[in-house]
């Protein structure tokens, strides 16, 4: 399936070097992430080294060559948040989950990162998981979103 999507978006391209990084966005659009397979072939339809192609992906902040979880939970670090609470909140989510800004898990159920403002400050501190917004949040709120994966954390205030 990801060889299928694959052939489909370098259907649509030429071939050069210069195609590099927009073939990386669909691809990544499309995927999520960039699986090493995908860079391989890409670096061979455009005529580059494999390292090449890694490290142009490597560079940019914008690539994932990891995949996300099935979950991907954003907190808001703006100042809103921030000054409301967003800090704890964050710890609270890390030690439910049992993973640090930036990880996804190993089953690929969460993914966990940090955002600039979505832009629904009233409702600080924020979070999103996957497309939703959750306002107003609350140690009690992350254990009900948040089956915690590690005993008696729930109770760790
Ligand atoms: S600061 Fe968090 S939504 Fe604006």
């Amino acid at each position: 399936m990801e060889e299928e999507l694959l052939e489909e978006i370098l259907a649509s391209y030429r071939g050069d070097r210069g195609e590099l990084v927009p073939i990386l966005q669909e691809v990544q659009d499309n995927l999520g992430y960039l699986p090493e397979k995908s860079m391989v072939d890409i670096a061979k339809f455009i005529g580059v080294p494999e390292s090449h192609v890694y490290s142009v992906a490597s560079f940019y902040a914008q690539f994932r060559l990891l995949p996300l979880g099935r979950k991907r939970i954003a907190v808001c670090r703006g100042t809103a948040c921030h000054i409301r609470g967003a800090p704890q909140i964050l710890n609270r989510i890390e030690k439910t989950i049992g993973l640090k800004e930036g990880e996804t898990s190993d089953d690929l159920e969460y993914t966990l990162e940090t955002v600039a403002c979505f832009g629904c400050c009233a409702l600080a501190p924020c979070i999103r998981v996957n497309m939703d917004v959750v306002g107003e949040m609350t140690s009690e709120k992350v254990d009900e979103l948040f089956p915690p994966v590690i005993e008696g954390v729930k109770n760790d205030q």
